[in-house]
Protein backbone atom coordinates (compact mmCIF):
# COMPACT_ATOMS: atom_id res chain seq x y z
CA UNK A 1 0.00 0.00 0.00
CA UNK A 2 1.60 3.44 -0.97
CA UNK A 3 0.19 5.81 1.78
CA UNK A 4 -0.12 8.90 -0.60
CA UNK A 5 -2.25 6.91 -2.95
CA UNK A 6 -5.06 5.86 -0.44
CA UNK A 7 -4.77 9.31 0.49
CA UNK A 8 -5.56 10.86 -2.99
CA UNK A 9 -8.41 8.33 -3.71
CA UNK A 10 -10.54 10.14 -0.18
CA UNK A 11 -9.10 13.42 -1.69
CA UNK A 12 -11.10 12.81 -5.20
CA UNK A 13 -14.01 11.59 -2.90
CA UNK A 14 -13.71 7.93 -4.06
CA UNK A 15 -15.07 5.22 -1.83
CA UNK A 16 -11.88 3.34 0.19
CA UNK A 17 -11.54 -0.68 0.49
CA UNK A 18 -12.09 -1.94 4.20
CA UNK A 19 -8.49 -3.20 3.59
CA UNK A 20 -6.95 0.06 2.62
CA UNK A 21 -8.73 1.88 5.43
CA UNK A 22 -7.14 -1.12 7.85
CA UNK A 23 -3.93 -0.44 6.72
CA UNK A 24 -3.73 2.86 6.73
CA UNK A 25 -4.50 2.68 10.56
CA UNK A 26 -2.26 0.05 11.39
CA UNK A 27 0.37 1.58 9.61
CA UNK A 28 -0.63 4.94 11.49
CA UNK A 29 -0.87 3.46 14.83
CA UNK A 30 2.28 1.31 14.63
CA UNK A 31 4.52 4.05 13.55
CA UNK A 32 5.10 3.45 9.90
CA UNK A 33 2.17 6.16 8.85
CA UNK A 34 3.49 9.47 9.62
CA UNK A 35 1.32 12.03 11.32
CA UNK A 36 1.40 14.56 7.95
CA UNK A 37 0.14 11.68 5.94
CA UNK A 38 -2.51 10.60 9.01
CA UNK A 39 -3.26 14.05 9.56
CA UNK A 40 -4.19 14.72 5.70
CA UNK A 41 -5.79 11.90 5.72
CA UNK A 42 -8.15 13.40 8.40
CA UNK A 43 -8.74 16.18 6.57
CA UNK A 44 -10.01 14.37 3.25
CA UNK A 45 -12.26 12.55 5.32
CA UNK A 46 -13.81 15.89 6.96
CA UNK A 47 -14.41 17.45 3.24
CA UNK A 48 -15.55 13.86 1.45
CA UNK A 49 -16.94 11.98 4.02
CA UNK A 50 -17.18 8.37 4.65
CA UNK A 51 -20.24 5.96 3.42
CA UNK A 52 -21.41 3.69 6.46
CA UNK A 53 -19.60 0.88 5.39
CA UNK A 54 -16.19 2.72 5.13
CA UNK A 55 -16.83 3.78 8.89
CA UNK A 56 -17.68 0.69 9.88
CA UNK A 57 -14.38 -0.13 8.47
CA UNK A 58 -12.78 2.40 10.27
CA UNK A 59 -14.40 1.72 13.32
CA UNK A 60 -13.86 -2.05 13.55
CA UNK A 61 -10.15 -1.45 12.54
CA UNK A 62 -9.33 1.23 15.37
CA UNK A 63 -11.57 -0.81 17.58
CA UNK A 64 -9.13 -4.19 16.83
CA UNK A 65 -5.98 -2.36 17.48
CA UNK A 66 -6.36 -2.69 20.68
CA UNK A 67 -8.19 -4.71 23.61
CA UNK A 68 -11.62 -5.85 23.72
CA UNK A 69 -12.53 -6.48 26.95
CA UNK A 70 -13.78 -9.92 28.07
CA UNK A 71 -17.31 -9.98 29.75
CA UNK A 72 -17.94 -13.29 29.02
CA UNK A 73 -17.81 -14.29 33.48
CA UNK A 74 -21.03 -11.92 33.37
CA UNK A 75 -23.89 -13.45 32.82
CA UNK A 76 -25.97 -10.82 33.00
CA UNK A 77 -26.93 -8.70 30.00
CA UNK A 78 -24.30 -5.59 29.50
CA UNK A 79 -25.40 -3.09 28.31
CA UNK A 80 -23.69 0.54 28.79
CA UNK A 81 -24.93 4.30 28.09
CA UNK A 82 -22.73 7.25 26.00
CA UNK A 83 -23.20 10.79 26.17
CA UNK A 84 -21.51 13.11 23.86
CA UNK A 85 -21.15 15.28 27.16
CA UNK A 86 -22.73 18.59 28.10
CA UNK A 87 -22.85 20.94 31.16
CA UNK A 88 -23.80 19.24 34.38
CA UNK A 89 -24.53 16.15 32.54
CA UNK A 90 -24.21 13.37 35.67
CA UNK A 91 -26.70 11.32 34.51
CA UNK A 92 -24.09 7.72 34.05
CA UNK A 93 -23.73 8.43 38.01
CA UNK A 94 -27.25 8.14 38.52
CA UNK A 95 -28.36 5.65 35.46
CA UNK A 96 -25.68 3.28 35.84
CA UNK A 97 -26.51 2.37 39.74
CA UNK A 98 -30.03 2.11 38.85
CA UNK A 99 -29.66 -0.05 35.93
CA UNK A 100 -27.29 -2.57 38.02
CA UNK A 101 -30.27 -2.77 40.65
CA UNK A 102 -32.83 -3.70 38.04
CA UNK A 103 -30.41 -6.42 36.79
CA UNK A 104 -28.62 -5.14 34.17
CA UNK A 105 -24.59 -5.13 34.31
CA UNK A 106 -23.28 -1.90 33.66
CA UNK A 107 -19.81 -2.08 32.12
CA UNK A 108 -18.66 1.69 32.02
CA UNK A 109 -15.91 3.15 30.53
CA UNK A 110 -15.82 7.00 30.98
CA UNK A 111 -13.35 10.21 30.40
CA UNK A 112 -12.50 12.76 31.71
CA UNK A 113 -13.56 16.52 31.25
CA UNK A 114 -12.06 19.14 28.93
CA UNK A 115 -12.99 22.64 27.94
CA UNK A 116 -16.37 23.09 29.48
CA UNK A 117 -17.74 19.96 29.12
CA UNK A 118 -17.91 17.98 32.22
CA UNK A 119 -16.22 14.78 32.28
CA UNK A 120 -17.75 11.24 34.76
CA UNK A 121 -14.38 10.04 36.29
CA UNK A 122 -13.16 13.81 37.40
CA UNK A 123 -16.81 13.88 39.31
CA UNK A 124 -16.02 10.31 41.23
CA UNK A 125 -12.34 11.42 41.88
CA UNK A 126 -14.40 13.98 44.05
CA UNK A 127 -15.12 11.54 46.27
CA UNK A 128 -12.42 10.58 48.78
CA UNK A 129 -10.23 7.68 48.13
CA UNK A 130 -12.64 6.57 45.07
CA UNK A 131 -10.15 5.20 41.80
CA UNK A 132 -11.34 4.62 38.16
CA UNK A 133 -7.47 3.96 37.99
CA UNK A 134 -8.38 -0.79 37.56
CA UNK A 135 -7.22 -3.10 35.78
CA UNK A 136 -9.35 -5.13 33.73
CA UNK A 137 -9.76 -8.15 36.23
CA UNK A 138 -10.81 -5.65 38.97
CA UNK A 139 -13.40 -4.45 36.58
CA UNK A 140 -14.94 -7.43 35.72
CA UNK A 141 -14.87 -8.44 39.96
CA UNK A 142 -16.68 -5.22 40.59
CA UNK A 143 -19.31 -5.89 37.28
CA UNK A 144 -20.00 -9.46 39.15
CA UNK A 145 -20.21 -7.87 42.97
CA UNK A 146 -22.21 -4.97 42.60
CA UNK A 147 -23.39 -4.91 38.93
CA UNK A 148 -21.50 -2.15 37.45
CA UNK A 149 -18.21 -0.31 37.62
CA UNK A 150 -16.80 3.36 36.39
CA UNK A 151 -13.43 3.00 35.27
CA UNK A 152 -10.88 5.21 32.69
CA UNK A 153 -9.82 3.73 29.17
CA UNK A 154 -6.73 1.61 30.32
CA UNK A 155 -3.87 2.53 27.77
CA UNK A 156 -4.46 -0.85 25.92
CA UNK A 157 -8.31 0.13 24.55
CA UNK A 158 -8.01 1.80 21.22
CA UNK A 159 -4.89 3.11 20.82
CA UNK A 160 -5.26 4.42 17.29
CA UNK A 161 -7.57 6.55 18.65
CA UNK A 162 -5.69 7.98 21.67
CA UNK A 163 -3.11 9.10 18.56
CA UNK A 164 -5.46 9.84 16.17
CA UNK A 165 -8.01 11.88 18.78
CA UNK A 166 -4.35 14.02 19.51
CA UNK A 167 -3.65 14.27 16.09
CA UNK A 168 -7.41 15.75 15.11
CA UNK A 169 -7.31 17.89 18.11
CA UNK A 170 -4.95 20.18 16.75
CA UNK A 171 -5.31 19.78 12.80
CA UNK A 172 -9.01 21.10 12.78
CA UNK A 173 -10.33 17.18 12.11
CA UNK A 174 -12.38 17.13 15.37
CA UNK A 175 -16.13 18.10 14.16
CA UNK A 176 -16.29 15.17 11.28
CA UNK A 177 -19.42 12.84 11.80
CA UNK A 178 -17.14 9.71 10.22
CA UNK A 179 -14.42 10.95 12.49
CA UNK A 180 -16.10 10.99 15.82
CA UNK A 181 -18.07 8.14 14.96
CA UNK A 182 -15.27 5.46 14.92
CA UNK A 183 -13.72 7.54 17.63
CA UNK A 184 -16.49 7.22 20.32
CA UNK A 185 -17.85 3.74 19.04
CA UNK A 186 -14.49 2.06 19.17
CA UNK A 187 -14.37 2.82 22.67
CA UNK A 188 -17.60 1.59 23.32
CA UNK A 189 -17.41 -1.67 21.59
CA UNK A 190 -14.10 -2.12 23.28
CA UNK A 191 -16.12 -2.73 26.32
CA UNK A 192 -17.39 -6.17 25.16
CA UNK A 193 -21.10 -5.21 25.59
CA UNK A 194 -24.00 -6.29 24.47
CA UNK A 195 -26.41 -3.38 23.98
CA UNK A 196 -26.01 0.36 24.06
CA UNK A 197 -27.98 3.83 24.46
CA UNK A 198 -26.53 6.71 23.24
CA UNK A 199 -27.31 10.71 24.00
CA UNK A 200 -26.72 12.78 21.89
CA UNK A 201 -26.46 16.21 23.02
CA UNK A 202 -27.10 19.40 20.78
CA UNK A 203 -27.50 22.92 22.50
CA UNK A 204 -25.14 25.89 23.05
CA UNK A 205 -23.83 23.21 25.84
CA UNK A 206 -22.79 21.00 23.46
CA UNK A 207 -20.45 19.61 20.59
CA UNK A 208 -23.64 19.56 18.37
CA UNK A 209 -24.96 22.70 17.81
CA UNK A 210 -28.53 21.57 15.65
CA UNK A 211 -30.72 18.85 15.86
CA UNK A 212 -29.86 17.90 12.83
CA UNK A 213 -26.14 17.72 12.78
CA UNK A 214 -27.33 15.25 16.20
CA UNK A 215 -29.26 13.52 13.65
CA UNK A 216 -26.75 12.99 12.16
CA UNK A 217 -24.16 11.83 14.56
CA UNK A 218 -26.83 9.69 16.11
CA UNK A 219 -27.47 8.20 12.85
CA UNK A 220 -23.86 7.20 11.73
CA UNK A 221 -23.25 6.04 15.52
CA UNK A 222 -26.93 3.64 15.28
CA UNK A 223 -25.50 2.32 11.72
CA UNK A 224 -22.00 1.32 12.91
CA UNK A 225 -23.67 -0.41 16.37
CA UNK A 226 -25.74 -2.43 14.41
CA UNK A 227 -23.19 -2.97 11.70
CA UNK A 228 -21.20 -4.84 14.58
CA UNK A 229 -23.96 -6.90 15.73
CA UNK A 230 -24.78 -4.92 18.76
CA UNK A 231 -28.50 -3.62 19.99
CA UNK A 232 -28.24 0.21 20.19
CA UNK A 233 -30.68 2.65 20.37
CA UNK A 234 -29.72 6.79 20.17
CA UNK A 235 -31.71 9.80 21.57
CA UNK A 236 -31.06 13.19 20.86
CA UNK A 237 -31.57 15.55 24.27
CA UNK A 238 -31.22 19.48 24.82
CA UNK A 239 -28.27 20.86 26.36
CA UNK A 240 -28.87 24.80 25.83
CA UNK A 241 -29.10 25.15 29.74
CA UNK A 242 -27.39 23.05 32.29
CA UNK A 243 -28.76 19.71 33.28
CA UNK A 244 -30.35 19.17 36.67
CA UNK A 245 -29.08 22.31 38.76
CA UNK A 246 -25.15 21.69 40.00
CA UNK A 247 -22.46 22.16 37.86
CA UNK A 248 -18.91 20.97 39.47
CA UNK A 249 -17.12 17.58 40.39
CA UNK A 250 -18.36 17.56 44.17
CA UNK A 251 -21.31 19.42 43.63
CA UNK A 252 -22.26 17.22 41.03
CA UNK A 253 -21.88 13.95 43.58
CA UNK A 254 -24.03 15.83 45.88
CA UNK A 255 -26.86 16.48 43.13
CA UNK A 256 -26.59 12.68 41.79
CA UNK A 257 -26.66 11.06 45.53
CA UNK A 258 -30.01 13.35 45.92
CA UNK A 259 -31.55 11.79 42.80
CA UNK A 260 -30.63 8.27 43.86
CA UNK A 261 -32.13 8.56 47.07
CA UNK A 262 -35.51 9.74 45.07
CA UNK A 263 -35.46 13.19 45.18
CA UNK A 264 -35.62 15.84 41.80
CA UNK A 265 -38.08 13.26 40.30
CA UNK A 266 -39.82 16.50 38.40
CA UNK A 267 -36.35 17.77 37.07
CA UNK A 268 -35.22 17.66 34.30
CA UNK A 269 -32.24 15.54 35.31
CA UNK A 270 -34.48 12.65 36.26
CA UNK A 271 -36.41 12.41 33.19
CA UNK A 272 -33.63 12.70 31.14
CA UNK A 273 -32.08 9.32 33.20
CA UNK A 274 -35.52 7.96 33.90
CA UNK A 275 -35.82 7.91 29.66
CA UNK A 276 -32.23 6.21 29.16
CA UNK A 277 -32.23 3.60 31.68
CA UNK A 278 -35.80 2.60 30.92
CA UNK A 279 -34.50 1.92 27.30
CA UNK A 280 -31.52 0.05 29.14
CA UNK A 281 -34.08 -2.68 30.72
CA UNK A 282 -35.44 -2.88 27.69
CA UNK A 283 -32.28 -3.91 25.55
CA UNK A 284 -31.59 -6.31 28.24
CA UNK A 285 -34.86 -7.95 28.12
CA UNK A 286 -35.97 -6.61 32.11
CA UNK A 287 -39.11 -4.44 31.10
CA UNK A 288 -41.24 -4.92 27.80
CA UNK A 289 -42.24 -1.17 27.88
CA UNK A 290 -41.01 2.01 29.12
CA UNK A 291 -43.94 1.71 31.35
CA UNK A 292 -43.13 -1.06 32.77
CA UNK A 293 -39.14 -0.12 32.86
CA UNK A 294 -40.02 3.14 34.83
CA UNK A 295 -42.37 0.93 37.81
CA UNK A 296 -38.88 -1.11 38.30
CA UNK A 297 -36.76 2.29 38.36
CA UNK A 298 -39.02 4.12 40.54
CA UNK A 299 -39.11 1.26 42.88
CA UNK A 300 -35.64 0.74 42.92
CA UNK A 301 -35.38 5.09 43.86
CA UNK A 302 -38.04 4.86 46.67
CA UNK A 303 -36.82 1.74 48.52
CA UNK A 304 -33.01 3.12 48.50
CA UNK A 305 -31.88 -0.13 46.53
CA UNK A 306 -29.93 1.85 43.86
CA UNK A 307 -27.98 4.44 46.41
CA UNK A 308 -27.08 1.46 48.29
CA UNK A 309 -25.97 -0.30 45.15
CA UNK A 310 -23.86 3.26 44.00
CA UNK A 311 -22.42 2.60 47.36
CA UNK A 312 -21.10 -0.49 47.68
CA UNK A 313 -19.56 0.32 44.29
CA UNK A 314 -17.93 3.58 45.98
CA UNK A 315 -16.67 0.99 48.33
CA UNK A 316 -15.10 -1.46 46.54
CA UNK A 317 -13.00 1.18 44.51
CA UNK A 318 -11.58 2.37 47.30
CA UNK A 319 -14.13 5.36 48.46
CA UNK A 320 -15.80 6.09 51.59
CA UNK A 321 -18.90 5.85 51.04
CA UNK A 322 -19.96 7.61 54.28
CA UNK A 323 -19.16 11.33 52.49
CA UNK A 324 -22.03 9.98 50.11
CA UNK A 325 -24.42 9.96 53.30
CA UNK A 326 -22.47 13.41 54.93
CA UNK A 327 -21.74 15.31 51.97
CA UNK A 328 -19.51 17.87 54.56
CA UNK A 329 -16.45 14.89 53.90
CA UNK A 330 -16.64 15.98 49.99
CA UNK A 331 -14.85 18.63 49.23
CA UNK A 332 -15.77 22.18 50.11
CA UNK A 333 -15.13 25.81 48.64
CA UNK A 334 -14.31 28.82 50.71
CA UNK A 335 -16.37 31.01 49.33
CA UNK A 336 -19.99 30.60 48.49
CA UNK A 337 -21.79 33.58 46.52
CA UNK A 338 -25.45 34.02 45.37
CA UNK A 339 -25.98 35.55 42.32
CA UNK A 340 -29.24 36.98 42.48
CA UNK A 341 -32.09 38.64 40.09
CA UNK A 342 -31.48 41.46 38.69
CA UNK A 343 -35.23 42.06 37.59
CA UNK A 344 -38.49 40.52 37.89
CA UNK A 345 -39.97 38.44 35.12
CA UNK A 346 -39.36 34.92 33.38
CA UNK A 347 -36.46 33.26 33.08
CA UNK A 348 -35.95 33.08 29.30
CA UNK A 349 -32.46 31.68 29.00
CA UNK A 350 -29.94 29.71 31.45
CA UNK A 351 -27.07 29.66 28.71
CA UNK A 352 -25.85 25.94 28.97
CA UNK A 353 -22.22 27.32 27.60
CA UNK A 354 -21.92 30.53 29.58
CA UNK A 355 -22.20 28.61 32.77
CA UNK A 356 -19.59 25.88 31.56
CA UNK A 357 -17.30 28.52 31.11
CA UNK A 358 -18.06 30.31 34.73
CA UNK A 359 -17.62 27.18 36.53
CA UNK A 360 -14.14 26.39 33.95
CA UNK A 361 -12.37 29.77 35.34
CA UNK A 362 -13.76 28.65 38.86
CA UNK A 363 -10.91 25.86 38.29
CA UNK A 364 -13.76 23.17 37.92
CA UNK A 365 -12.51 22.05 34.48
CA UNK A 366 -9.39 21.92 32.69
CA UNK A 367 -8.68 23.59 29.43
CA UNK A 368 -5.05 20.96 28.65
CA UNK A 369 -5.43 17.55 28.76
CA UNK A 370 -2.82 18.06 31.78
CA UNK A 371 -4.17 20.75 34.05
CA UNK A 372 -5.51 20.00 37.15
CA UNK A 373 -8.70 20.55 38.79
CA UNK A 374 -10.25 21.55 41.54
CA UNK A 375 -13.30 19.41 42.95
CA UNK A 376 -15.23 21.86 44.66
CA UNK A 377 -15.94 24.35 42.92
CA UNK A 378 -18.74 25.26 40.79
CA UNK A 379 -22.50 26.34 41.06
CA UNK A 380 -25.21 24.72 42.83
CA UNK A 381 -29.12 25.89 43.09
CA UNK A 382 -29.41 26.86 39.13
CA UNK A 383 -32.66 28.33 38.51
CA UNK A 384 -34.40 26.92 35.16
CA UNK A 385 -35.44 28.18 32.32
CA UNK A 386 -39.67 29.44 32.58
CA UNK A 387 -39.01 29.98 36.18
CA UNK A 388 -40.88 33.09 37.40
CA UNK A 389 -38.76 35.07 39.63
CA UNK A 390 -38.39 38.47 40.88
CA UNK A 391 -36.11 40.90 41.60
CA UNK A 392 -33.38 39.83 44.08
CA UNK A 393 -34.41 35.92 44.15
CA UNK A 394 -31.28 33.58 43.98
CA UNK A 395 -30.58 31.76 40.67
CA UNK A 396 -27.64 30.56 41.57
CA UNK A 397 -25.01 30.22 43.99
CA UNK A 398 -21.53 30.14 43.26
CA UNK A 399 -18.50 28.08 45.05
CA UNK A 400 -15.08 29.12 44.53
CA UNK A 401 -11.80 29.01 46.50
CA UNK A 402 -10.66 32.16 45.11
CA UNK A 403 -12.13 35.86 44.98
CA UNK A 404 -10.53 36.66 41.45
CA UNK A 405 -11.89 33.48 39.98
CA UNK A 406 -15.48 34.37 41.22
CA UNK A 407 -15.11 37.84 39.59
CA UNK A 408 -14.20 36.05 36.31
CA UNK A 409 -17.13 33.67 37.18
CA UNK A 410 -19.56 36.14 37.76
CA UNK A 411 -19.25 37.90 34.28
CA UNK A 412 -19.61 34.46 32.82
CA UNK A 413 -22.89 33.81 34.85
CA UNK A 414 -24.65 37.24 34.22
CA UNK A 415 -24.51 37.03 30.99
CA UNK A 416 -26.01 33.23 30.77
CA UNK A 417 -29.37 34.24 32.76
CA UNK A 418 -31.84 36.03 30.39
CA UNK A 419 -35.13 37.86 32.15
CA UNK A 420 -38.26 38.50 29.94
CA UNK A 421 -41.50 39.60 30.25
CA UNK A 422 -43.24 36.55 28.57
CA UNK A 423 -42.30 32.74 28.45
CA UNK A 424 -39.82 31.69 26.05
CA UNK A 425 -41.28 28.97 23.55
CA UNK A 426 -40.97 25.58 25.30
CA UNK A 427 -38.49 23.18 24.02
CA UNK A 428 -38.70 19.10 23.98
CA UNK A 429 -36.02 17.72 26.47
CA UNK A 430 -35.83 14.51 24.82
CA UNK A 431 -36.19 15.54 21.08
CA UNK A 432 -36.31 12.16 19.55
CA UNK A 433 -35.66 8.48 20.08
CA UNK A 434 -33.54 6.76 17.00
CA UNK A 435 -32.56 3.06 16.52
CA UNK A 436 -35.04 0.10 16.69
N1 LIG B 1 -15.53 12.16 21.86
C1 LIG B 1 -14.71 11.18 21.42
O1 LIG B 1 -14.41 10.24 22.14
N2 LIG B 1 -14.24 11.27 20.17
C2 LIG B 1 -14.54 12.27 19.32
O2 LIG B 1 -14.09 12.28 18.20
C3 LIG B 1 -15.39 13.29 19.80
C4 LIG B 1 -15.87 13.21 21.09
Amino acid sequence: MVPQWIIEKKRDGQVLEADEIRDFIQGYTAGRIPDYQMAAMAMAIYFKGMTPAEIAALTDTMLHTGDVIDTSAISLPKVDKHSTGGIGDKVSIVLAPLAAAAGVAVPMISGRGLGITGGTLDKLASIPGFRTDLTEKRFIEIIQACGFSMMGQTGDVAPADKKLYALRDVTATVPSIPLITASIMCKKLAEGIDSLVLDVKWGTGAFMKSVAAARELAESMVRVGEAMGKNITAFITSMNQPLGQAVGNSLEIIESMECLQGQHLDGDLMQVTLRLTAEMLQLAGKASSEAEANDILLGLLRSGAAFECFKKMTALQGGDPSALDDFSKLPTASIVHDYVAPASGILARVDADGIGRASLVLGGGRQKTDDGIDFAVGLSNLAKVGQTVSKGDRLATIHANDPGKLDQALAYVRDAFAIADAPAPAEPLVVERIGR
